[in-house]
């Protein structure tokens, strides 16, 4: 197999390590290719090409936001040519369901037509400030950052690259990037894209490898303006302290535990089928995942009868062969979710279904877990406090509003929420008290590129996507014009 390649100052090339890694498809652990394995001297290359550009250079930084947008329509275009390429590599890669990596697809082709849009659109503000000094006009533009870290995760490969990639591209910003190890394909792919677009050599660097040889170094780096990542809390809270060094701003997304709330007065068969959605898509491998459902008390038991019903006939299967659920990434996430089962059981939680690794057919190579649902969960269970990241639901029971609310917080994470009610009033009012950034009213996951995604608490700081996703990745500066004729204000007496 050809090795696949490291992207630096517009050049592919092997890493200078010399190393290399198995790219596994999760299906069936098979190797489906092979990547170069870098190391801090290739991340430090990539970001002496990311500064130069950015510094020296200036070709993207200068262009005209016109320009720019035109390229990254280009990007559009060529993903769109591609897009049953890109769609195969992220179903291989990942392991998740055909249709939903084409979605991805679609979503990420959405996103660089979005920002290609926005740039170009009216920013800033002008300020009346005049006071003190004389006429003055005070307003304020949008730079670039400057140098731009970014870091992803493994669950979304190609669309969380896009989420990152397309606003700081549109902001005129230099990236470094390093996809997840565990799914690295279509993030090459991308960057044979940008080339092929005419994103100007040391722009956008790739860099494959792992956390602490790769990662780890851009977060430490002073040559690094901003860095932004997700994935885990703790990963995160490592990241935010390495970028202490030279202050970087950062944004990060990271985990969640998020509640989807149910009232009695809801459409029973909708409902089911959107806490469905909210743990087993994907196979729960969700940032924002509602993987704790909170029901009142009078219609659990006509809810967990259908919905332990229809989470037995899940079809599971190899992402190709289009089933409801793919495989879980690695053999070591699937044990980690097998032990959190476990926990689930010796801690007292009911199991309802699911609980193992499913080995059969096809899949008996490859990493797939049950889709599992434990009743009779309480606050202080592991499964409840603590992000599993598979398709593991806990049910926690109310039976008043307040009771509802309180359930739905305790938790220290605040990524997302949802309630499902036939009560408008009460759906406002549960959602305004939710501490998360991102919910739900009848009905939980539809993401959009247009409305800003991003968490409270343990989840993150800043946001991505929409307006406010452009903003993270640049940074505001205040112009103030003296209007007066040029003469001394007369400020000192003597
Ligand atoms: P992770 O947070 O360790 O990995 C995510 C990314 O961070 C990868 O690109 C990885 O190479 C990089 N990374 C790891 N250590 C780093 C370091 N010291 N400095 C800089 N970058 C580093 O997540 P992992 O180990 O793949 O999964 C563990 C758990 O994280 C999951 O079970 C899940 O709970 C959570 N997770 C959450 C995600 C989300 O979307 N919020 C996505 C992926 C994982
Ligand atoms: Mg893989």
């Amino acid at each position: 197999m050809d090795i696949l390649m490291n992207y630096i100052d517009g050049i592919w090339e092997k890493s200078q390590t010399g190393k290399t890694r198995d790219v596994i498809c999760p299906s069936d652990g098979k190797v489906i290719a092979v990547v170069t394995e870098s190391g801090p001297d290739d991340a430090k290359k990539a970001i002496a090409a990311a500064k130069k550009a950015f510094y020296k250079d200036r070709t993207w930084r200068d262009m005209a936001a016109v320009e720019r947008a035109a390229i990254l329509r280009k990007v559009a275009e060529l993903m769109e040519e591609q897009c049953e390429e890109l769609a195969k590599t992220d179903t291989l890669d990942n392991g998740k369901p055909y249709r939903e990596a084409e979605g991805d697809v679609s979503d990420a082709i959405e996103c660089f037509q979005y920002y290609a849009g926005l740039i170009d659109k009216p920013e800033g503000g002008v300020y009346n400030v005049n006071k003190g000094f004389g006429p003055m006009h005070s307003y304020t533009v949008h730079e670039p950052v400057g140098v731009c870290a970014q870091i992803t995760p493994w669950n979304y490969p190609l669309l969380m690259a896009v989420w990152k990639l397309a606003p700081a591209l549109a902001a005129g910003n230099s990236v470094v990037f390093k996809p997840s190890e565990n799914a690295p394909l279509s993030t090459i792919k991308l960057f044979e894209i940008f080339e092929k677009a005419g994103i100007p050599k040391g722009t956008a660097n790739l860099v494959l490898g792992d956390g602490p040889n790769v990662g780890a170094v851009f977060a430490e780096s002073e040559d690094v303006d901003m860095i932004t990542f997700t994935g885990s809390t703790k990963t995160g809270q490592f990241i935010a302290k390495a970028a202490t060094s030279n202050l970087k701003k950062v944004g990060l997304e990271l985990g969640g535990k998020s509640p989807l709330v149910v009232f009695a007065d809801c459409d029973l068969e909708a409902a089911v089928e959107w806490a469905m959605i909210g743990i087993f898509f994907n196979a729960g491998q969700v940032c924002a995942a509602t993987s704790r459902l909170i029901i009142e008390k009078s219609i659990k038991e006509a809810f967990l009868d259908k919905l332990v019903e229809k989470a037995k006939k899940i079809t599971i299967g190899p992402g190709m062969e289009n089933p409801d659920m793919g495989a879980i990434i690695t053999e070591g996430q699937m044990n980690k979710i097998l032990g959190y089962i476990e926990s689930g059981k010796n801690e007292g939680a009911k199991l309802l279904c699911g609980g193992k690794r499913y080995t059969e057919g096809k899949c008996a190579d490859g990493f797939f877990i049950e889709p599992t649902i434990f009743d009779e969960c309480t606050p202080d269970m592991t499964i409840v406090k603590e992000e599993i990241f598979g398709p593991v639901l806990s049910v926690l029971t109310f039976e008043t509003e307040e009771e509802a609310i309180e359930l739905a917080n305790d938790t220290e994470y605040g990524l997302a929420g949802a309630v499902i009610t036939k009560d408008g009033a009460r759906a406002m009012r549960v959602i305004q008290e939710l501490r998360a950034g991102i919910t739900w009213i009848n009905c939980s996951q539809p993401t959009f590129c247009q409305a800003p995604w991003g968490g409270y608490k343990k989840s993150g700081i800043g946001r991505e996507l929409g307006v406010h996703g452009l903003e993270e990745y640049q940074e505001v500066k205040q112009i103030n014009m003296n209007l007066a004729p040029a003469e001394p204000v007369g400020w000192f007496t003597h």
